[in-house]
């Protein structure tokens, strides 16, 4: 490799996907067409489903892995019908100390293993005060509070433009999927914007009070690098947060690691339920 390749490339992302895809490729029984990203406490209810092929993120090369309790670390794979998909149990965060390229890695696997619709899941704290504890929320658009960008540095070409459109971040079409398979289920689903923050303290009631006033309904410390690095390469998203807990100073309690991991555990089967449905709608062809 030359300078001017290595400058190109500085995290040397391509060979580390590439290295990362190859150990992948040959324990997959086809390319995957929807990716999920499964957040604290959301992903498992996949182990339900027969003719899983699990992959521990250990046992791919360059993958980061979660510090987080919660969090598992697997890549499943599998199908419903001929609709194959992939699904990332656990994540990583910018606050575990990842650089916010490798925060995204594991989005840009999926790309690269051809995922052209990908499902983001999350745990957020309400800030819109209609909202309850327990509430699921349909990502409208978000706010990038985390002082980073994935895409900061030298473009890689073969990933995506160097300056992606962010007006469509999460796909309309997808959005109007996910509200028909929520009237279908009645699961109540609120819609709004959701404001990432590098974290990890949670905020203080003055910022969550400055946060409303930008317009943000739902706050978090995830899913907007890896939707940045998502949109780079052209993959349809949609985001459902799930409301853990009232934000910072809306209600007179203070906010716990414990209450966020004890209402997904509530609310789990709701979750699931849509992601399920919404699984099920794209393996009988639903366009987004
Ligand atoms: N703030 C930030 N991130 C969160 C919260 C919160 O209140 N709840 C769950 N994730």
């Amino acid at each position: 490799m030359n300078l001017t390749e290595m400058h190109a490339d500085p995290d040397d992302t391509q060979r580390r996907l590439d290295e990362a895809v190859y150990a992948i490729s040959g324990r997959m029984a086809g390319p995957p067409s929807v990716g999920l990203i499964l957040g604290s406490g959301l992903g498992e209810f996949l182990n339900d489903l027969a003719g899983n092929t699990s992959v521990s993120y250990a046992d791919i090369p360059n993958f980061p892995r979660s510090t987080v309790v919660g969090h598992a670390g697997n890549l499943i794979f599998n199908r419903i019908g001929t609709m194959t998909f992939a699904a990332l149990q656990g994540r990583v965060h910018y606050y575990e100390g990842y650089s916010i390229r490798e925060v995204v890695f594991p989005v840009r696997v999926l790309a690269r293993l051809g995922v052209g619709k990908l499902i983001i899941t999350n745990a957020a704290g309400g800030i819109n005060r209609t909202f309850q504890p327990g509430d699921l929320m349909l990502i409208a658009d978000h706010i990038n509070l985390m002082g980073a960008n994935p895409l900061t540095g030298q473009n890689l070409e073969a990933l995506g433009p160097r300056f992606p459109d962010m007006s469509e971040a999460y796909s309309r079409k997808f959005r109007e999927l996910a509200r028909a398979v929520a009237e279908e289920k009645r699961i109540g689903l609120q819609e709004g914007v959701y404001v990432g923050l590098a974290g990890p303290s949670y905020e203080t009631p003055a910022e969550i009070r400055m946060l409303a006033a930008l317009g943000a309904d739902a706050v978090g410390m995830s899913t907007v690098p890896e939707v940045i690095a998502g949109r780079h390469a052209g993959i349809a998203v949609l985001g459902v947060s799930c409301i853990t807990n009232m934000a910072a100073g809306i209600l007179d309690r203070k906010l716990d690691h414990a209450e966020v991991m004890e209402t997904t555990v509530r609310v789990k089967d709701k979750f699931a339920g849509l992601v399920r449905g919404l699984l099920d709608r794209l393996a009988a062809g639903a366009e987004v």
